[in-house]
């Protein structure tokens, strides 16, 4: 399935306040314009408090729609395990944009005393935060589409799991920084299918440009000097990543940049989009309280990436503990030009079923709602999910659609019974707890 522009906001494929939960991963805490004034401000995205997060996000809420199966990714991070292929991949990109950086900016101190010529890395910040950092000092208008609950999982009416990790934007650059990449895991609800899963890994990257390499007194000319700079790292960051490959650019729309850009590699027979960026909007600054400051940010999804450098043909891998799977990335991280591409140990059968039912009448489902109950029942089991027929009886005017979901384990072979005692399981599930009525 396709997304639509519209949602293409968050694309996944470049990958799609608060104050408190913005505590920086060396322990500061950077205070938003408005204090938010949850008392869980101590939550600090440490594993040690990886517990009391759960807690949190799992605090009864009317609003609260993160299911089970989404807790025990809390604090996973597998962007930080070595030797994994996400890991490998941030590694690469921390290591060319700390390279360029040192060569192409100037030595010194901003105004704010931040090095002028060094990223801030920051990768273990809290995922929960808060709409405004989230939504709102990014300029995601209220009724988005991105910040429906059928889109984004909400921990209350004002925290939710973050969908993407320019929810830290505007706190990082409000705490005076000049510039820093910022990596972790985001939440999306979402279909179901190879490259599609609740949680995955995004960059995001930010320069603040100091009054000294821009042009005094012309917005215009500075405009240009941030234009061209960010496409110039970016270039070298896709050239690094992927060889030599053909490049284009692309106008895009993002709220929260103007303009906005695409980047697309010609990599191995087809166009690639390796990233989302632009020049920073200046309301975005101004809600950073930097109004006056320019510079660029961009966003990229570390699964992607490395689905296809290293060939990786199933999302769920990500997630396992095979070490069929893991062995094969070691001795990468300290040899970053060797090329790997990952060697499937084995495809087992797939097995599909399906499901076909009436919703209930008056109750607005979503696929997303059918998904997520598939997900908790069948978990990392279930390889994709296929809504297959809609109709409406003309008559009694009831919607019915049939899935057909697509069983197959990674790791091991499936048998017959087995699937069938999660399909029933499963449609049990569904009436249960979303009242639909089976066919
Ligand atoms: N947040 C965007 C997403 O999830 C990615 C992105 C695009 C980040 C453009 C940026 C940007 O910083 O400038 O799809």
């Amino acid at each position: 399935m396709l997304l639509s522009k519209e949602k293409r906001l968050f694309r996944r494929s470049v990958l799609h306040s608060f104050s408190v939960f913005s505590n920086l991963s060396n322990g500061r805490v950077c205070q938003g314009a408005n204090s938010f004034k949850d008392k869980m401000s101590s939550i600090h995205p440490s594993i040690m408090d990886t517990e009391s997060l759960k807690r949190r996000i799992q605090m009864p809420h009317p609003k609260n729609n993160v299911p089970e199966s989404i807790i025990p990714k809390i604090g996973r991070n597998l962007h930080l395990l070595p030797h994994h292929p996400l890991n490998i991949v941030k590694q690469k990109i921390e290591n060319y944009c700390q390279e360029y950086a040192s060569k192409k900016y100037r030595n010194g101190t901003s105004q704010t005393g931040n090095a002028l010529n060094k990223f801030e890395i920051h990768d273990n910040l809290c995922p929960l935060v808060n709409t405004k950092t989230c939504f709102d000092d990014l300029l995601v208008k209220p009724d988005h589409v991105s910040r429906r609950p059928s889109d984004t999982y909400y921990v209350n009416d004002e925290l939710v799991l973050r969908t993407h990790t320019s929810a830290h934007q505007c706190p990082l650059i409000q705490s005076g920084t000049t510039m820093f990449l910022c990596s972790g895991d985001v939440f999306r609800r979402d279909e179901i299918d190879s490259s599609h899963y609740p949680v995955f890994h995004q960059m995001e990257g930010v320069k603040i440009f100091d009054n000294s390499e821009l042009v005094l007194g012309d917005k215009e000319a500075s405009l240009a000097v941030i234009e061209s700079d960010l496409k110039e790292i970016l270039t070298g960051l896709a050239k690094d990543l992927f060889g030599d490959v053909d490049m284009r650019w692309r106008n895009d729309y993002f709220p929260f940049t103007d303009p906005s850009f695409e980047l697309d590699v010609f990599f191995e027979g087809e166009w690639l989009e390796v990233l989302g960026c632009g020049v920073i909007h200046n309301d975005v600054l101004k809600n950073a309280e930097r109004s006056g400051c320019q510079g660029w940010a961009f966003g990229l999804g570390l699964e992607r990436l490395a689905m296809v450098l290293f060939k990786i043909p199933d999302i769920r891998l990500f997630w396992t503990q095979d070490k069929r799977f893991l062995d094969q990335f070691h001795g990468l991280s300290d040899n970053p030009k060797k090329k790997v591409s990952f060697v499937p140990y084995s495809k087992f059968p797939l097995c599909y079923k399906d499901v076909s039912f009436w919703l209930p009448a008056g109750v607005p489902l979503h696929p997303n709602d059918i998904y997520e109950v598939i997900r908790s029942v069948a978990g990392d089991l279930v390889e994709r999910v296929d809504l297959f027929d809609e109709f409406v009886n003309k008559k009694t005017n009831r919607v019915s659609h049939a899935y057909r979901i697509t069983y197959r384990h990674m790791d091991r072979n499936l048998t017959n019974a087995e699937v069938d005692e999660v399909q029933f399981r499963l449609r049990d599930k569904l009436v249960e707890q979303l009242k639909v009525e089976l066919r």
